[in-house]
């Protein structure tokens, strides 16, 4: 099976005092980098508030993937798309509206994507799969990098696939992906990789992309 891989570093783990240049180290290898949004109360963690996820936004020389993890996110997720995201995750636990909000993201020029928490079950938003540009299943509870694998999640990345079937879909995970576990996830169906930890803690993040890319290239094109 030939499928397009993406390798989207979180800099969740990265070094936030100096992030302008922790981006230019994987810039080059990378498709896009994954911002990982936190309000404090959809989890419990804060890393970004609306202005200075804008900063990161309108700076970034890669294209950035919103990651929001915030209560009530119809209005700001359109916002989001507005100032230049190239995608834009709003979370199905977290939105009032799905349908309209994912067509909301699209109009303003995003890609629109669904996240998907450890506990809830993909079946209930199979009739929006056609307001979905990617579908975005966490493999940890969301809050916090470094955690380990989900790996009990497989079942409900190879149902999103299932979902997705030949629409041209992203099928991205997020959370504990690395060298040992990108493989699991790639076979049960996913694309598109987050990969926070394993990249900034490795000593060159850049290579680690490249090995991530190639790994999963060459085994998803046997
Ligand atoms: C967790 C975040 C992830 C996190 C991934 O809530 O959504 O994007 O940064 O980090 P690792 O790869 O370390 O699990
Ligand atoms: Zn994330």
């Amino acid at each position: 099976m030939s499928r397009d891989i993406r390798i989207t570093p979180s800099i969740l783990n990265a070094d936030f005092s100096q992030l302008n240049a922790e981006i230019e180290r994987i810039a080059k290898v990378s498709d896009l980098l994954h911002l990982d949004v936190m309000d404090d109360i959809f989890v419990p963690n804060f890393t970004f508030d609306f202005e200075a996820a804008s900063s990161i936004i309108t700076s970034s020389v890669l294209p950035v993937d919103a990651h929001l993890m915030v209560a009530e996110v119809d209005g700001i997720a359109v916002q989001y798309a507005e100032i230049g995201c190239a995608s834009v995750t709003i979370h199905a636990e977290a939105t009032r509206n799905i349908p309209q909000t994912l067509k909301n993201i699209r109009k303003a020029g995003a890609r629109s994507s669904l996240g998907i928490k450890p506990m809830t079950d993909i079946t209930q938003y199979e009739s929006v799969v056609d307001d979905v540009d990617m579908f975005l299943i966490m493999t940890v509870e969301p809050g916090f990098g470094g955690q380990s694998f989900m790996e009990d999640m497989m079942d409900k990345v190879r149902r999103t696939r299932q979902i997705i079937g030949d629409r041209p879909i992203w099928l991205q995970v997020d959370g504990g992906i690395s060298m040992k576990t990108i493989e699991i996830a790639l076979d049960a169906g996913a694309d598109t990789f987050v990969v926070g930890s394993a990249v900034f803690n490795a000593p060159d993040p850049a290579a680690m992309v490249v090995s991530l890319r190639e790994f999963a290239t060459t085994r998803g094109n046997k």
